[in-house]
């Protein structure tokens, strides 16, 4: 009987980092629900919206236009359900305040699009009852687990390897070395496919630690065969093979969250160590370029298009069907739900034999661990 009741009215939000594709979804959620006679609302700055009641009612005519646009027009934030700022300074659990306010909206479910932090957060509310949830992963980070890929990664894979592209011009013209620092949190799938996109010499992940000095060997060994220039693709997570096994006989640190933090946005980034070292060793101009923001910036990619249309058609057509407490995952051609509870407290992370690191070490590019292929190493004089 349930499963037959009509779907009266949605919510949909945005959460954690901004990244192109998000209106994309926006736009197809509403574009196939509204039709069949469901409102569509609009909940702003993430779950702040959800905890604060703030939304906006989208119909036919706001759901319009967003296709291109990047950034997302419900805005988003970082803020935690169950640790909102409070007036006296601390942190207070609103999450209560979000199932009153889902039920007096009378919402069938709230669609989340978010990444690693999002399922978390969807999971706690979930956790307390009375709310449905469908989440839709996206992040330029591409680590969500339990999809092939997220909303967003393919637009920033796309700048990244532009960026590398021009650096590659400046970096053959000058005989310089460009390191070039690109985003990914705590993985390197981002860096792993911009670098082999955009030809980099080398390319520091951080599922493969490196070896400091080895990198600098492989510069002199591709120098030793007239090549004066090395485009070095560096993940902001990647981590020196001393470091991780510091980090490893450190149990990987009693505060693993409070870590990672320090990790992704330690004071020196990991491109400034490399750089000086490679300088001081190649003898070779070397200059960092980070790309920041810029790569979550701006209008999507057709496939981020693509992708984020299907995402949106598939979430509603779960809705229709009250298939509740799922992500949409994308699964080669086919789109499925996956347990959110399953996806809470994992991260998709780059396999050893990933192919895509396959692929980077046989047309000889050093992934830090070893010499490229078909490159020895020589003893320094
Ligand atoms: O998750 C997306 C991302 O851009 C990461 O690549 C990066 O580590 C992080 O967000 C930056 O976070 P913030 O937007 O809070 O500075």
């Amino acid at each position: 009987m349930g499963q037959n009741r009509k779907i009266n009215a949605v919510g949909i939000l945005t959460a954690g980092g901004d990244c192109p594709g998000l209106n994309a979804v926006i736009r197809a959620v509403a574009k196939s629900l509204l039709p069949e006679g469901v409102r569509v609302y609009g909940f702003l700055e993430g779950f702040r919206g959800l905890v604060e009641n703030r939304y906006i009612e989208l119909d036919d005519i706001q759901a319009s236009g967003l296709l291109t646009a990047g950034g997302t027009v419900l805005r988003t934030s970082r803020d935690k359900p169950h640790k909102m700022p409070a007036s006296d300074g601390g942190t207070e659990d609103r999450i209560d305040e979000i199932v009153h306010n889902v039920e007096e909206l009378g919402l069938d479910c709230v669609v989340c699009l978010g990444g690693g932090g999002t399922h978390k957060n969807v999971g706690r509310i979930m956790d307390r009852g009375g709310v449905n949830f469908i989440t839709i992963p996206k992040t330029i980070d591409n680590d969500v687990w339990g999809t092939d890929v997220s909303v967003g990664f393919d637009t920033a894979m796309f700048i990244a390897t532009e960026a590398l592209d021009r650096l590659h011009t400046t970096a053959s013209s000058h005989h310089r070395v460009m390191v070039v620092d690109i985003m990914g949190h705590n993985t390197g799938w981002l860096a792993l496919g911009s670098g082999i996109a955009g030809g980099a010499d080398v390319i520091l992940i951080p599922e493969i630690p490196y070896d400091l000095d080895l990198v600098a060997d492989s510069l002199l060994a591709r120098m030793d065969r007239g090549k004066m220039f090395s485009l070095v693709a560096v993940a902001e997570g990647a981590v020196s093979q001393a470091e991780a096994a510091a980090r490893k006989a450190n149990g990987n640190g009693e505060d693993k969250k409070k870590k990672a933090k320090l990790d992704a946005h330690s004071k020196e980034p990991v491109s400034a160590i490399l750089a000086e070292h490679l300088e001081n060793v190649t003898g070779l101009e070397t200059r960092v370029t980070s790309l920041g923001y810029i790569q979550r910036g701006g209008i999507p990619t057709p496939t981020d298009r693509l992708l984020a249309t299907e995402y949106g058609m598939q979430a509603a057509k779960f809705i229709l069907q009250r298939k509740f407490g799922v992500m949409v995952a994308k699964r080669g051609e086919d789109f499925i739900g996956v347990p959110i509870a399953h996806v809470a407290d994992k991260r998709r992370r780059v396999p050893q034999d990933d192919p895509w690191v396959s692929a980077a070490r046989l047309v000889g590019t050093c992934m830090g661990d070893e010499m490229p292929h078909g490159y020895k190493r020589k003893q320094r004089v």
